[in-house]
């Protein structure tokens, strides 16, 4: 239903978080009447626009960015009318304050404020002083911080301090868009509404648990961040993680924010630490070169950040974590994700033991539960059966296949489009507590240390290929392989 009036203000409003997620995600909100006539989003960002040049880029974006038949001329202009811009130097306290100040009248004083920060972390601070200065954080306002919080523990903390000096916790919302993808929250109902999977989800029958993040697309534009980013700060300590957590966390108390933060907390407290030394063997790094994906050449990362860079940064990365608790004692989970990989797949693959003993000539191959996150959501067991025909016991696998598009004929909804709202109602279940991000935080970052003390870590791999051999190699040594090498 719709919520009560409001006002959302984005930070760093002419950067592509904004107009490739943001906007659309409201747009699709609006369409579907949940965004009141009244409601406002105010872009703000240190160029000098009018509301038109905002309004003409969003237009633009939604024309990019919103599915041809879900977009409504009418409805996309009467959205636009609802959208204003503000030309702020976030992270100064000079005049241009008065750009968004001008905005704020009596009139709207009481309404649910959100500010969106989606600007570099290292102004999340600033930004927050600078509103709280020009009395803009009312009792109805609210923060949302995007990832990555900080590039290291260090930075996360300090980061976190300063916003925190301006927000309560309870009005800070981090978030990580992994959380809003239905399919990712279906985890949750997976889990704790079917006992039959439950009852086996620990070591007693699983033997291990692969989660891959894999993306064709290279940098797309983004080179500057993700250049002083990497897959490991991008995909690894944040999305992969949460992911992790709720495959593995304890049944929670209820479903309320605090209950299902506290389990997801412990089993980020519960990861093994990686020695330095021991980076080599257990975070595989890997930077793509030029290579083909279908039948589209497609250039190297350094290639595609520029004419003469050099980088060392990791577009790819495989890893092994281990939980030490009594549920997944001696059950690696291996986390995996990549830019210019063979095709677009989230996916969480858990594989059960193998039989005991076997009274069957052909080979058999454990079973194995798929839960697809994107693209063709749905689920997969595969199973052992017998293959018909008068040839005797000869078994192969075969798949129980659920696809939750045939399951439930309605649109996925875009993760935004709920976390947004979420943030309007006040509503934190999907979004980080701070000591989770500082936990995460504390696990990565040896990771990022080895990495900087041994420069020869750094694989090539070709565009379009699974990532370096090193990352099978991670596996095979412990007996193991990526599922799509079975
Ligand atoms: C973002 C990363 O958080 O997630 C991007 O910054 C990445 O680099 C994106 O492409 C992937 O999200 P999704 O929803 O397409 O899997």
């Amino acid at each position: 239903g719709p919520v009560d009036p409001f006002d959302y203000i984005v930070f760093g409003a002419t950067g592509d978080l904004t107009m490739r997620k943001l906007l659309p995600a409201l747009y699709y909100r609006f369409r579907d009447g949940q965004m009141p006539a009244d409601a406002r989003i105010i872009g703000a960002a240190r160029s000098k626009l009018s509301d038109d040049d905002f309004r003409g880029r969003a237009e633009k974006a939604l024309a990019r960015f919103v599915k041809a038949p879900d977009l409504d001329e009418a409805v996309a202009r009467r959205f636009i009318g609802q959208i204003y811009f503000a030309s702020v130097n976030g992270a100064e306290a000079d005049s241009t304050w008065e750009n968004l100040l001008r905005l704020f009248d009596d009139g709207v004083a009481s309404r649910t404020r959100v500010f969106y920060l989606a600007t570099s972390p290292s102004l999340y601070g600033d930004i927050c002083r600078n509103l709280s200065e020009h009395g803009l954080v009312t009792p109805q306002s609210r923060v949302v911080l995007e990832k990555p919080i900080g590039t290291d523990l260090g930075s996360a903390e300090r980061i976190n301090d300063e916003v925190g000096q301006v927000f309560e916790e309870k009005k800070i919302f981090r978030i990580d868009h992994y959380l809003g993808k239905e399919t990712v929250q279906n985890l949750i109902a997976l889990r704790f509404a079917n006992p039959v999977f439950e009852r086996l989800w620990s070591s007693d029958a699983i033997d291990h648990v692969q989660i891959t993040a894999a993306e064709t697309v290279g940098v797309e534009g983004r080179g500057d961040y993700y250049d002083s980013s990497g897959a490991l700060r991008d995909m690894i300590q944040n999305h992969l993680l949460q992911v992790m957590c709720l495959v593995a966390m304890e049944p929670p108390g209820a479903l309320d924010a605090d209950s299902l933060r506290n389990e997801k907390l412990k089993v980020l407290r519960a990861l093994k630490p990686i020695a330095p030394d021991d980076v080599a063997h257990v975070a595989i790094r890997g930077q793509y070169g030029r290579g083909k994906i279908g039948d589209t050449v497609v250039p190297g990362y350094m290639e595609e950040l520029g004419e003469g860079r050099q980088s060392r940064t990791e577009t790819f990365v495989a890893l092994k974590a281990e939980i030490h608790n009594w549920r997944w004692g001696k059950v690696p989970f291996y986390l995996r994700s990549g830019k210019r990989l063979p095709n677009k797949s989230s996916e969480i693959v858990v594989q059960f033991k193998e039989t005991p003993w076997s009274i069957f000539k052909s080979k058999l191959q454990s079973n194995r539960l798929i839960i697809r996150l994107q693209p063709q959501e749905g689920i997969q067991l595969s199973i052992m059966s017998k293959d018909p025909g008068p040839d005797g016991m000869v078994l192969r696998p075969a798949n129980i296949d659920i696809s939750f598009e045939k399951a439930f004929s309605t649109r996925y909804p875009d993760a935004y489009e709920r976390l947004l709202m979420d943030t309007v109602r006040g509503d934190p279940v999907l979004f980080m507590r701070r000591d989770e991000v500082e936990a995460a935080w504390t696990w990565v970052e040896p990771v990022l240390d080895g990495w900087a003390r041994h420069p020869d870590t750094l694989h090539y791999y070709s565009a379009g290929s699974w990532g370096p051999d090193a990352a099978r190699t991670l596996l095979s040594r412990d007996g193991r392989c990526w599922h799509e090498d079975v």
